[in-house]
């Protein structure tokens, strides 16, 4: 029997330049996307995917965050004389158990990989789930959900993976493919942010792994990379070569890249648009800044 992958690392160190000033002092994944800020969606993903320990790696000016996680009994009390049974339940939907985050500190931003590499202590030797909070996925079944129940037939290493236009091949890590089965396809290389026209594909990981722990090993090892910073994609790359797979796996879904400001206004539209009680309102709105636009 495959071992579950219960744990998730959360790598939220960044210091989220390109949201500035709203991130001097606020941290980039409490940033909110309708109602709720990014992380929630990237927790609500990881429990629906089995996930029972959230391992956040973080770094100096991140306290909003872990306050977040914190229970708030008085607000609770507050809203349960008052009646708002509603905002309660919403509420408490974002209680943790105890003991089921834990937070990790990374010192200098050294990159993705030893950001990851930081948490290798609480890891251990089990399979493991990583996720960027900057990338939302939409979707019917949640992404994670969707990849642990494809990595139960194939183990190894697992990368979400999608398709972009090959002028933004250079801002992502990209998979050299050895076979192409539609959903999944295996990777005999990965190259992080290949220059313009070198990339082996247009196939380009999403901020959504499951790992080997071997992979935590390589990165014990790693010199720097692209941009000269440890590469969470080399040491993955280098799970090939010790034989061990690695997967991408074509998600269902629409994702987001909440990093940049445009992809976060799009999130903001159309997560605003998927909401009920936002639907009609915004839609309005937005016939009409659109006709404006066309005279
Ligand atoms: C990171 C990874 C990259 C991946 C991307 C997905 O890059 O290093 O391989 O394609 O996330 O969002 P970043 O966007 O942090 O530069």
């Amino acid at each position: 029997m495959r071992k579950k992958v219960t744990k998730a690392i959360f790598p939220v160190a960044g210091m989220g330049t390109r949201f500035l000033p709203a991130t001097k002092s606020v941290p980039k994944e409490i940033m909110t996307l309708v109602d709720r800020p990014l992380v929630q969606y990237a927790i609500d993903e990881a429990r629906a995917a089995g996930i029972k320990e959230f391992i956040f790696v973080t770094s100096r000016g991140k306290g909003a965050l872990e306050d977040y996680f914190d229970l708030a009994p008085q607000l609770e009390q507050e809203l349960r004389k008052k009646g708002k049974t509603e905002l309660l339940e919403i509420l408490k939907s974002t209680n943790m158990d105890s003991g089921a985050i834990a937070y990790v500190r990374q010192h200098k931003a050294l990159g993705l990989g030893h950001a990851v590499w930081c948490a290798r202590r609480l890891i251990g030797n089990e399979p493991f789930a990583v996720m960027l909070p900057d990338d939302v996925i939409a979707a019917e079944k949640p992404c994670l959900q969707q990849m642990v129940e494809a990595y139960a037939e194939t183990g190894g290493n697992m990368v979400a993976a999608m398709e972009v236009a090959p002028e933004r091949a250079s801002s992502y890590g990209v998979l050299d493919i050895s076979e192409d089965d539609g959903e999944l396809v295996k990777v005999k290389g990965m190259v992080e942010k290949p220059p313009a026209g070198e990339a082996p594909s247009n196939l380009a990981v999403i901020g959504r792994y499951i790992l080997s722990p071997s992979v935590l090993q390589h990165l014990n090892k790693m010199k720097s990379g692209s941009g000269g910073e440890i590469q969470l994609t080399d040491a993955i790359a280098q799970d090939i070569e010790n034989e061990n797979n690695v997967h991408g796996y074509r998600f269902r879904g629409q994702r987001f890249d909440c990093g940049s400001k445009s992809g976060f206004l799009q999130a903001t539209v159309s997560f605003g648009l998927a909401r009920e009680e936002l639907r009609d309102d915004l839609r309005t709105y937005l016939k009409s800044i659109m006709l404006d636009g066309d005279t």
